[in-house]
């Protein structure tokens, strides 16, 4: 054990780990907050906690949180775990910079899910939600600069996640000189002839925010290398590209200071991920889900009902497959667990209509008294989802563009049946499992229904090894790992 001195490791971010509701007697619940990126920190930061002194800011999301932030400004520590203080950021302001800015153009910017024709089109409403998105990011830069002149031991490191908040390094730096900044990409970055979609100005404020920071980290080299050429033919930034090196991606040179750039592909926690599916809830759910699907092959997806997730293409795939392969039907189940997200935003409503309705379509096109071809289900269940992924003989993550894609890493981890993995080649964790995954055009929908065929009919044995292949590696990616290391990049850059 090392007696070295603790010191202040601040993290920002949107969503925090745990958000708070009012039960019905008026006392506060809380509960966890959802998401890879939150998912990710939290075991991350509770793996520094044991070194470091840890602080995680967040936005005050629900009405109980802001009751919350009001009542202890300075932080608090549900259930004993990461300390969170909440921001009480003006609803408005919320609203506009979450989704008037972060999730309906940063988001559509880089997974490139704008209907170009239509959309998107930057007029007097988007310059007040520009407003409120600077505004935003200057409450968390504060709060960041006023908790690091607490450190005992400076200088503190400021970790700040996602495009939510891409202006907060170049803010921080500005308050305070001696904070070593980071900020962390969990979403891909677009290539600049798509990036430029964005007004110049705006364009050009996100990447030099970004450039804040000391170290820009990526979840996968493709992504790290878009930031990379958007610095050089958005702002003219001085660029270095390592070619090799254990994940370094380069560096910019701009405005008087060098950002060092680099991917750090996130896995998972496996011995915390297989103990939390032995637990009884999540017997119990796979039991039920096992006895309603009667011993059949099963094709299991799990995500939140996101665009980019690319759902409708998937149904469309599984319908292909039973109308191609006609030996599948009544042999299969696909179980497709779309969870809720982001329903302010009226595409991400019309999405999940358009979800139900293939769903539907399905089942009365191929369905028989006694084969239900699809299950859909929009209910968030978190041990549900575990056991699905527990019985799964096939997990299909297709995403249209992802930073990484946890479920293609948890499936494999949690798989008791050696699933086969039908995994995007445009997700970031392609570039870790490629080689035991089926990869897939995700916009080839007849590709897919071809890859989930090979899927069920792989071999045992084929299985059995790609399947450890793919668990071996996402557990080698752990977040205490992903977290360290992006830790001492930053202590140890100049
Ligand atoms: C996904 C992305 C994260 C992002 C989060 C936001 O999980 O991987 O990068 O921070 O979405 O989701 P939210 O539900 O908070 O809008």
């Amino acid at each position: 054990m090392t007696d070295d001195p603790r010191r202040l490791v601040l993290v920002a971010s949107n969503r925090g780990p745990v958000s708070f509701g009012f039960a019905a007697d008026g006392s506060l619940i809380s509960r966890r907050g959802g998401g890879g990126m939150v998912s990710g920190m939290t075991s991350g930061l509770t793996a520094a906690a044991r070194h470091d002194d840890v602080l995680w800011i967040c936005a005050a999301l629900s009405d109980a949180d802001r009751a919350v932030a009001r009542q202890d400004p300075g932080g608090t520590r549900p259930d004993g775990e990461v300390p969170v203080r909440m921001l009480d950021i003006p609803p408005r302001m919320f609203s506009g910079a979450y989704n008037g800015v972060a999730n309906s153009v940063l988001w559509f910017t880089h997974h490139m899910l704008f209907d170009t024709p239509n959309q998107p089109r930057f007029g007097p409403r988007f310059r007040q939600h520009w407003d409120s998105y600077v505004a935003y990011n200057e409450r968390f830069a504060a709060a960041l600069a006023e908790e690091a002149a607490a450190a005992v031991l400076p200088p503190a490191s400021a970790l700040i996640q996602d495009y939510h908040l891409a202006l907060a390094p170049r803010l921080l730096r500005e308050a305070r000189l001696d904070v070593r900044i980071a900020h962390f990409s969990h979403t891909p970055w677009a290539p600049p002839a798509y990036y430029r979609l964005l007004p110049d100005d705006v364009a050009g404020a996100v990447l030099d925010g970004v450039l804040g920071a000391d170290h820009a980290g990526f979840l996968a080299r493709r992504w790290a290398g878009a930031f990379l050429d958007c610095c050089e033919a958005v702002l003219g930034a001085d660029v270095e590209r390592d070619c090799t090196g254990d994940g370094a991606a380069g560096r910019v040179a701009y405005r008087g200071h060098t950002t060092e750039v680099a991917v750090h592909p996130l896995g998972v926690d496996a011995p915390a991920l297989r103990a939390r599916a032995r637990e009884y809830d999540v017997e119990a759910h796979a039991a039920a889900l096992a006895e309603a699907t009667r011993g059949r092959k099963l094709i299991v997806r799990i995500d939140r009902t996101e665009l980019s997730k690319n759902i409708v293409r998937g149904l469309d795939a599984y319908r292909e497959l039973l109308a191609t392969r006609p030996q599948w039907r009544g042999q299969v189940t696909h179980l497709a667990f779309a969870y809720p997200s982001r329903s302010e935003l009226a595409e991400y409503r019309a999405y999940t209509e358009r979800v139900h309705e293939i769903a539907r379509e399905i089942n009365e096109e191929f369905g028989t008294d006694d084969w239900e071809p699809l299950i859909l289900d929009l209910k968030d269940d978190y041990p549900r989802s575990l056991a699905a992924c527990r019985i799964a003989d096939v997990l299909l993550v297709n995403p249209i563009r992802d930073g990484m894609n946890l479920v293609a890493e948890e499936g494999p981890i949690l798989s008791g049946r050696a699933c086969a993995l039908v995994l995007s080649r445009e997700a970031g964790a392609a570039a870790v499992l490629a080689d035991n995954a089926l990869l897939v055009n995700p916009f080839d929908v007849s590709a897919t229904a071809d890859a989930m065929h090979e899927a069920l009919t792989m071999s045992a044995a084929e299985r059995q090894r790609r399947c450890a292949g793919l668990a071996a590696t996402a557990a080698s990616l752990a977040p205490g790992r992903w977290l360290a290391d992006q830790l001492s990049a930053l202590r140890a850059a100049p």
